[in-house]
């Protein structure tokens, strides 16, 4: 009797779980009990390949579960654009988990995990405030440039020397943007802080791609102790975020004067703006001290991660592949011909050196999976009346990889973004910084960076294997995907 009972409770349980809760979703996958299709990103190098086989075996638009929440992913240009652009504002929910948001943040605060108004005020304040530090202007400009010559100083010390090429990119652009968020650059004094926070980053991301992390998603495992150590692992690191980002807002508030307009930082436009916005008391406050310490972990990280790993991967690219060093040279020679600094109005001008940092961008295709949204209304899609609430991806990486936009995708070809006319080549399905209102808010600054210090560090330099030879170009899992840390020389070019 007991058997049969438990048979029941089983085929009941397989009923609902391979058919019963799949049915209102587009076709996909087929996710296993608990952990859904987890295993299977995880079973190829860096899991774009699962998302690609999807793609091909069910369409552009099809369901993937994440342990027990299915996701609508979409991998396909125009149907991003019908959906995350053209319907935008119905795909501008954000997908977190409640126990995660928790540990990690405290709440639902900052930018990058947040929805409505508080989302909706900090991304135009964050964006005002990138466009009043100089982005797109001079003003930035000369702050990039200026990291620039140190970088350039820093691999001249080296002299017969291999340089460390993700150290050297994480200073520069570090610097950029804590000079940004706090005033200050990375000098000598002040290094440490920088390998400290990496540090902890490397951690928590070692820690977070062991499949026991998925315990998150079911609350109740805690108290069988299942991924207990990762939940601790996550309250230790953020108190040690926490600390240095605390430690900025309370060294800006001794010196804060609260009566000039102007501002020297980000952290102090934040604060005389927290100021200004103050609500009558027991109403909420949306600029707040736990705001700002969110959104500068978001700032920091996203602005450090993703552009020194595009810069690093740019060098592994250009190592593996000699002959597009060689072009680039041959262009610089032809168009730019002195060791002169490289500004932004010559980037119309070096075709190949953008049609190179295209390829980087596409190749190093940082996020596998995308930032997960959720839908804010109920849609309609592929016939599948789809509710608020549900998990949507605007899956980039599949995208970057499709084989009918970009032959041979996995080949460095700066040249498929060239016309047969010499001219550069837009391609819309270059989207590494996604699409839709989400779209990456620090895409003008990245831009900047990834030209500026790209082409004066090739200007000045030539890049050569150091004694290991070329690097892989293996993926490994960081905050982004990263290349396995190597070394290489550069050697000064003579004019
Ligand atoms: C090569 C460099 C970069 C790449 C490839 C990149 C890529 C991305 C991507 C794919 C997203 C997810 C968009 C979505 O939800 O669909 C994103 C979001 C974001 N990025 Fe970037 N990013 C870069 C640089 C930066 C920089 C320099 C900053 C800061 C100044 C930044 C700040 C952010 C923020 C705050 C978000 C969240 C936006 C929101 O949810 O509204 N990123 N980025």
């Amino acid at each position: 009797m007991l058997f049969l009972l438990l048979s029941a409770f089983f085929a009941i349980f397989l009923f609902q779980q391979l058919y019963w809760k799949r049915r209102n979703y587009p076709p996909g996958p087929t996710p296993l009990p608990f952990i859904g299709n987890f295993l299977e990103v995880l079973k190829y190098e860096a899991g774009y390949q699962a998302f690609t086989n999807w793609r091909k075996q069910f369409g552009p638009i099809y369901t993937y579960w994440l342990g027990p929440f299915p996701f609508i992913v979409i991998s396909e240009y125009e149907r991003m654009k019908e959906t995350f652009v053209k319907d935008g504002d119905a795909y501008t929910g954000k997908f977190g988990l409640e126990e995660a948001t928790d540990l990690f943040r405290g709440g639902k605060y900052g930018i990058i995990d947040t929805t409505g108004e508080t989302w909706r005020e900090h991304r135009r304040f964050a964006m005002h405030q990138l466009r009043d530090f100089g982005v797109g202007r001079d003003l930035m400009q000369s702050k990039i440039l200026l990291e620039m010559s140190f970088l350039a100083k820093d691999i001249e010390n080296h002299k017969e020397g291999e340089v460390k090429v993700q150290e050297m990119f994480d200073i520069a652009v570090g610097s950029v943007i804590n000079q940004f968020l706090f005033g200050y650059r990375f000098d000598e004094e002040r290094l440490p802080e920088l390998r400290q926070l990496k540090a902890l980053v490397k951690l928590q991301m070692e820690k977070a791609s062991d499949p026991k992390a998925i315990a998150l998603c079911f609350p109740w495992t805690k108290y069988l102790s299942i991924g207990n150590d990762f939940r601790e692992l996550l309250i230790q690191v953020r108190g040690q975020f926490w600390a240095f980002f605390q430690r900025q807002i309370d060294e800006h508030m001794k010196e804060i004067d609260f009566d000039q307009d102007e501002s020297k930082d980000y952290v102090e436009a934040y604060l005389k703006e927290r100021r200004k916005r103050k609500a009558p008391v027991g109403e909420k406050e949306i600029f707040s001290n736990e705001n700002l310490m969110n959104i500068l972990v978001d700032l920091w990280f996203a602005g450090l991660e993703t552009t020194s790993n595009t810069l690093t991967w740019a060098i592994a690219y250009l190592l593996n592949n000699p002959e597009v060093q060689e072009e680039i040279h041959e262009e610089l020679a032809r168009v730019i011909g002195s060791d002169r600094e490289i500004i932004m109005s010559d980037k119309n001008d070096l075709v190949y050196m953008n049609a190179f940092i295209n390829e980087s961008q596409r190749c190093a295709n940082l996020l596998p999976v995308n930032l997960a949204h959720v839908l804010e209304k109920d849609v309609v899609l592929n016939g599948y009346e789809i509710p608020k609430g549900t998990g949507v991806l605007a899956q980039i990486s599949t995208v970057m990889l499709d084989d009918k936009v970009f032959p041979e995708p996995h080949k460095f070809n700066p040249k498929r973004f060239i016309e047969d006319n010499g001219q550069l080549k837009k391609v819309d399905e270059l989207i590494p910084f996604s699409i839709g209102k989400r779209q990456c808010l620090g895409e003008g600054l990245a831009r900047m960076e990834l030209f500026l210090f790209t082409a004066n560090l090739l200007n000045r330099f030539k890049v050569k294997p150091g004694r290991a030879g070329p690097p892989s170009l293996k993926k490994r899992m960081g905050v982004t995907m990263c290349v396995e840390t190597f070394t290489c020389l550069f050697e000064p070019k003579t004019y």
